[in-house]
């Protein structure tokens, strides 16, 4: 190989190395990396804390002194929203929901016949009055039936105002034989 043939090789790899370099800094100049002000993407680091407490049933004030002043008319106005799912009266049918006669102070997954969540026939199971639908569990329940028995199949957001749950627990009351004593 003389001289000539290799400085046209040389030629040609530096040639190449060239062509590589304008292209390189071309592409650059085209397709410049945007660098975003905030990250698409948020991930969520949601420290430990907050999140234990939203699992945690939120802290409802006690709803006995509202049931004394409670107005079952208005709870009968309010159960419209339960209907959908629900039957009060004596001896009526399951639907989406079991039928909620006499629930007031029976036993969790009291209704005869109804396919129950796990989770409802677990909180069932508590220790003591904490198994029944006693009047803060009740309540804890309208206010937000996942906080109260988490997993439970009833797909209902939940009665915001304590008021609208002691009037509907008042109505509730009357679709008994016989009901527990107002706290
Ligand atoms: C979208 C349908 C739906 C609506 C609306 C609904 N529920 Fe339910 N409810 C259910 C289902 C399903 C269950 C059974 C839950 C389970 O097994 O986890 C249930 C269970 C219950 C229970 C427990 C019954 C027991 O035997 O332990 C109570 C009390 C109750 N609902 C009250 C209400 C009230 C009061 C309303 C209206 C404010 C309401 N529900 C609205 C579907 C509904």
């Amino acid at each position: 190989m003389d001289s000539y043939e290799l400085n046209k090789i040389a030629a040609a790899v530096i040639g190449a190395m060239l062509v590589t370099m304008v292209i390189s800094i071309l592409g650059g100049a085209l397709v410049s990396p945007r660098r975003l002000a905030e990250p698409a993407y948020q991930i969520a680091a949601a420290p430990a804390a907050p999140a234990a407490q939203a699992a945690a049933p939120a802290q409802l004030d006690p709803i006995g002194p509202l049931l004394a002043a409670a107005n079952a008319e208005a709870g009968a106005g309010l159960s419209r929203q339960c209907a959908s799912c629900h039957t009060f009266n004596q001896g009526g049918r399951n639907g989406v929901g079991p039928n909620l006669y006499g629930v007031v102070g029976g036993p969790r997954a009291h209704a005869e016949g109804f396919n129950y969540s796990n989770a409802m026939k677990e909180a069932a199971q508590r220790p003591g009055d904490e198994g029944k639908w006693n009047y803060e569990a009740l309540n804890r329940y309208l206010a937000n039936p996942q906080a109260e028995v988490r997993g439970t199949r009833m797909a209902f957001a939940g009665l915001r105002r304590a008021e609208d749950r002691a009037n509907l627990i008042a109505w509730l009351r009357t679709q008994s034989a016989n009901p527990p004593p107002l706290p």
